[in-house]
């Protein structure tokens, strides 16, 4: 983890989330919001923004902050975070819980996935209402950030859970929020793109941008699941995405939305 004395560089842009902005040399992490993504450097990346922006003028950059690590921990995350039967806290202390809530220790670190996002809330209360009414053993998280929704399947119950994220930073994230919740041994870490990572599960999770969902939901790779639960999109959406969705997919009740973020329930049928 980052020194809190550590200088991050993070440069707001407009344009939603763009895959290429991975590959950029000495990137930290990225989060993305509705209309901006927020991208972390520790040193100064103007000159690399300024030969992206050449190649990708549909971005522009809005502004730019230089702040501590530790100042940006203490507006990042608001503790103890509860989101249904999950009770979220950033360090190790001793907590209080009632026989059915779950703690989740997450350092989310500049990676998303802290719980904060309504994205991720949506996807931790799918998961809540799933297990209470089935155990999914295997479940796949596609764009897995901070590792939170993976090790909240593997606390309700599931036995091997698949991890997937592009960037590196967010497995390494990951991976230490993994060993300090104890589920290490219950879940596999891979780095690469989701598109090319689908192993079998009878869940699947899948939180990343609507750019991806868009080709993601549009073919028929959700047939391969049980259940899925789909976050990572705006309300006015809704119809599209219903529209995308393979004739194997039924939309459970709920519908989960959250300042106009939404989150569906998926039961495939035959
Ligand atoms: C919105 S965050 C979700 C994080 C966490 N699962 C949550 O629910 O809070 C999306 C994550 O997907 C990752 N991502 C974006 N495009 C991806 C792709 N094509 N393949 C794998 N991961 C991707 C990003 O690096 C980011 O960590």
């Amino acid at each position: 983890m980052l020194d809190p004395e550590q200088l991050l560089y993070v440069y707001e842009l407009k344009g939603g989330v763009p895959p290429p902005f991975l590959n950029l040399e000495g990137l930290l992490g990225v989060w993305p919001e509705a209309d901006y993504t927020y991208l972390f450097f520790t040193s100064p990346a103007d000159s690399t923004l300024e030969s992206f922006f050449r190649e990708h003028p549909e971005y522009s950059l809005t502004r730019h902050y230089r702040l501590p690590y530790g100042y940006w921990q203490q507006l990042a995350v608001q503790e103890p975070l509860v989101i249904d039967r999950f009770k979220i806290v950033t360090s190790k202390q001793s907590v209080k819980l009632s026989s059915d809530e779950i703690l989740l220790w997450i350092d989310p670190g500049v990676i998303f996935g802290s719980g904060l996002h309504p994205t991720t809330r949506g996807c931790l209360r799918g998961l809540s209402i799933l297990y209470s009414e089935a155990t999914p053993a295997t479940v796949l998280d596609l764009g897995t950030g901070t590792g939170i929704l993976a090790i909240a399947a593997a606390k309700l119950g599931a036995q091997q859970v698949e991890a997937v994220d592009l960037n590196p930073m967010a497995i390494t994230t990951a991976a230490d929020n993994c060993e300090r919740n104890g589920v290490r041994d219950s879940v596999r870490l891979i780095r690469g793109d989701a598109r090319d990572q689908l192993p079998e599960a009878e869940l699947l999770c899948v939180n990343i941008h609507f750019d991806f969902l868009e080709t993601f939901l549009g073919n028929s790779a959700l047939c391969r699941y049980r259940w899925a639960i789909v976050g990572g999109f705006l309300k006015e959406k809704l119809p599209e995405v219903r529209l995308l969705l393979p004739s194997c997919a039924m939309v459970k009740k709920p519908v989960l939305e959250e300042k106009g973020w939404v989150t569906l329930l998926l039961e495939m049928v035959s």
